[in-house]
Parts: structure tokens; sequence; C-alpha cells
């Protein structure tokens, strides 16, 4: 490993017990099991030496684990994506100040580009071979674009029942996209016993899982930069893993202690789907622990039934006093379709998720409609299409003439 690979990381902490562990593609605790996690010793940072740099997360390098000429490698250049004032949403929706944080329009179109640029980092840093990782799509996107781009071999593994244009985003890029029949819980059992087998495999979500997940506190950063250096009141985050919900929080604590932000307490909130939500489950039941369960929506990007990050999910909600929350996939569909027509987003089936969810803590008194808040949109809809196509579609279908026109009662 070469001098400053890993910026100004100094090694893996337990999440668990504290041990700590040498930097390296190391991702479980040796004494507890527990999972690792980047720990730094931070220089001072000012706002200004962010500013001054690339318009994507690399303008937060010093607070990464990557090296200090990480722009001279190539890579996707994620991130730096709008922050939009959501006025319309927030008056269908009674809520006086909302943002809405578009990850739409990232280089594979999800936030999963983000992580993926450092695990990327990590693999290259490590002598990878392979840049691999299991996925419910949108992560196989990232790796096999991030993969070609970088000119590392790819191996991504999908459920064989993802939607199509998630498939073939993959497999555009990558000669190998391998369709499990199984869920993406299976999936990922199956890509931990191959990281276990095979020698220079990086599985992003796996055996580099602590450098990949630090690339999440860069939505946190943004928001809190694009709000001009201050931190919002309110946030809602959707949640498979778990990973990027504790990661914006973790990113909003640094920019605490680092004095970027002035310290002010504010919420996290978690949104799944019903069809997947052992977290919300857990959540509203009061227990520390998350059981696991067998997927079954039409937020696939979602269906993770045993999220490795659950528990710290439910320490961060109920911390800051957030929550988690679930709806079913008609009210999915329905923030799919609110987002479009009222600020002219499209978002899938993850964003649905979460603009419901959104809707369901207002109407249910669990998120103040007079703080400020923020939501975040992870992904696109073009890649869920299915979702919304039986909702949607033209009001009329007619010759061309003016009369057959005048005759919809549309002019
Ligand atoms: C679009 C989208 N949003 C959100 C998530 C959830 O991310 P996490 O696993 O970090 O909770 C995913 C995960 O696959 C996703 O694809
Ligand atoms: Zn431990």
């Amino acid at each position: 490993m070469r001098e400053g690979a890993f910026g100004n990381a100094t090694g893996l902490s337990c999440r668990e017990c504290g041990h700590r562990s040498p930097l390296g593609p190391h991702y479980a605790c040796p004494e507890c099991f527990g999972p690792l996690e980047v720990a730094y010793a931070f220089p001072a940072v000012t706002r200004e030496e962010i500013e001054a740099g690339p318009r994507n997360i690399w303008r937060y390098r010093a607070l990464l684990p990557v090296p200090a000429d990480i722009t001279e490698s190539p890579n996707t250049e994620p991130g730096f994506t709008r922050l939009l004032r959501a006025d319309n949403l927030g008056r269908e929706l009674g809520l006086h100040r909302l943002w809405v944080k578009d990850d739409s329009t990232n280089p594979t179109h999800s936030f999963k580009d983000r992580v993926v640029a450092c695990a990327l980092s990590a693999a290259r840093e490590l002598g990878a071979k392979v840049f691999a990782c299991p996925s419910t799509g949108n992560l196989a996107n990232a790796v096999a674009a991030a993969g070609a781009r970088a000119g590392i071999r790819t191996v991504v593994l999908i459920p064989s029942n993802l939607e199509q244009p998630k498939q073939v985003n993959s497999a555009v890029y990558t000669e190998q996209l391998v369709a499990v029949n199984g869920t993406y819980d299976d999936v990922n059992r199956l890509a931990s016993e191959i990281a276990g087998e095979e020698d220079g495999w990086a599985f992003v979500n796996v055996n580099v899982r602590p450098f990949y997940a630090e690339g999440s506190k860069t939505l946190g950063y943004e928001i809190a930069e694009q709000l001009g250096w201050r931190l919002p009141d309110q946030v809602v985050i959707p949640v498979a893993s778990g990973s990027q919900l504790t990661k914006v929080d973790k990113a909003f604590q640094e920019l605490i202690s680092l004095g970027l932000v002035e310290a002010k307490e504010y919420r996290v909130y978690g949104a799944q789907a019903t069809g997947c939500s052992p977290v919300s489950a857990a959540f509203k039941q009061g227990q520390p622990v998350v059981r696991p369960v067998k997927p079954d929506t039409i937020a696939k990007s979602l269906a993770i039934g045993n999220p490795a990050d659950g528990p710290y999910v439910l320490d961060v909600c109920r911390r800051t006093g957030g929550a988690v929350e679930d709806v079913t996939d008609e009210e999915v569909r329905e923030g799919i379709i609110l987002l479009a027509r009222t600020e002219g987003i499209f978002t899938e089936t993850a964003g649905g998720t979460t603009v419901g969810v959104l809707r369901k803590l207002v109407e249910t008194g669990q998120l103040d409609p007079t703080l400020e808040t923020v939501v975040i949109n992870t992904g696109m809809g073009l890649k869920t299409l299915d979702a919304v196509a039986g909702r949607v579609g033209p009001a009329a279908v007619i010759d061309p003439s003016y009369a057959a026109f005048v005759a919809t009662g549309i002019a």
C-alpha cells in the first residue's frame, strides 16, 4: 500500500466494541465480528478549501478514505447533484420549507455512484483485480460503469427477478452480469462466499464495505453546503441495508465537530416499503434488533430482508427523535406520480417510497411541517417504468384532425 492511500483515514474501528484494525480489505472485527468503520485524524478543513474543489464528491476528499490525488485517476466523478426547493410538493403536503436532494442525476442515475467511487479508490489502492458486488440493481449499474471507466474487470451479481432496465443498465457496461435465482439476501451470501474463496476480488459492499459506505457521507456534506453551510431540521432517507441513512448522520456529526456548520438538533427519518420493512417494524415495536423478512414489494432496490445496518438505523432515528415508517406498493406508485407532477422529477420506486413516507409522516404527526425538511431522491424513474406504466399514459388516442382533438375535451 502506498503512503496516503486512504487519505486522512487512520484505521478501521469496530462499531460494536471499538477495537482498532489496520486499514485493509477487512470488514469484520477480529474480536467480536462487529462491522468495521473508517476512523480518521482530520486536519483543519475550511469551507473555502471545500468550495474551491471540483463540482463532485472529491471536493470533500479530505473527509473521505481516498488519496489526495484521487481526481487524477479515472472514475465517474459523481455528486454535487441538485438541491431543489420543492414548494409545490411542500404545498401539497402542508410543509413550509421542503427541499429535494435529487441524486437521480448522477452518472448512472442513483446515489450508488458516490459509494462506488470510494470503493473503487480502495480497490485500486489495495491492488484488487476484480471489482464486484451483490446488488438490488442500482449498485450493479454503478459498479459496472465505474469499472469500465477505470479499466478493471467487473463482475456484478443480481437477483434474477430484477427490472429489465436495471439489468440492461448493467449489462451494457459489463459482460459479466450474473443473475441469481434467489433474493438479494441469497445473492449477498453467495458474494461473501466468493469473496472468501477468491483472491483479489473487491466486493464493494462486502470486503471493502467500510470504504464504500463512507461515500454516502457526501450526501450529507452536500445538503449542508447547498443550504449555505447549515443543517436542515429534518431529513427523510430510504433504507435498504441502512448504510446511507447512518452515513448522512455521520456526515452531519463530522461537520459539527469540524466547526463547518453550527451545532443544532436535527431529526433523521427512514423510509421502507411495507413489503420489505424489517427496520420500520423493529422501530414501531421498540426492538433494538431487526428480525429478517422475505421481501415482496415493487420497491426492489430497497428489497433487503436482512439489512446489515438495520440496528444502527434504529439508533440514529431514535437518538435524533426521528422515526422509521413504511408505505404500501400503491403508496409507492402514488409517491412517484406526486413527485413527478409537483416538481418535474421522475423518481424510481425507492424515491416513491421516500415521498410516500414523507406524506405519511406528516399525516400522522411524526414530522413537524413547520420545520425545514430535506427528502432524498436516490434514483431514477426510467429504471422502474413498469411501476407506473399501468397508471399513466395517453389521455386520448385520436386521428390527426382538429375535430378529433376537440372531441377529447382537452382544448
Ligand atoms: C435507489 C436506492 N435508494 C436507496 C437505497 C438504499 O441504500 P442503503 O442500502 O444504503 O440503505 C438503494 C440501495 O440499494 C437504492 O438502490
Ligand atoms: Zn468488535
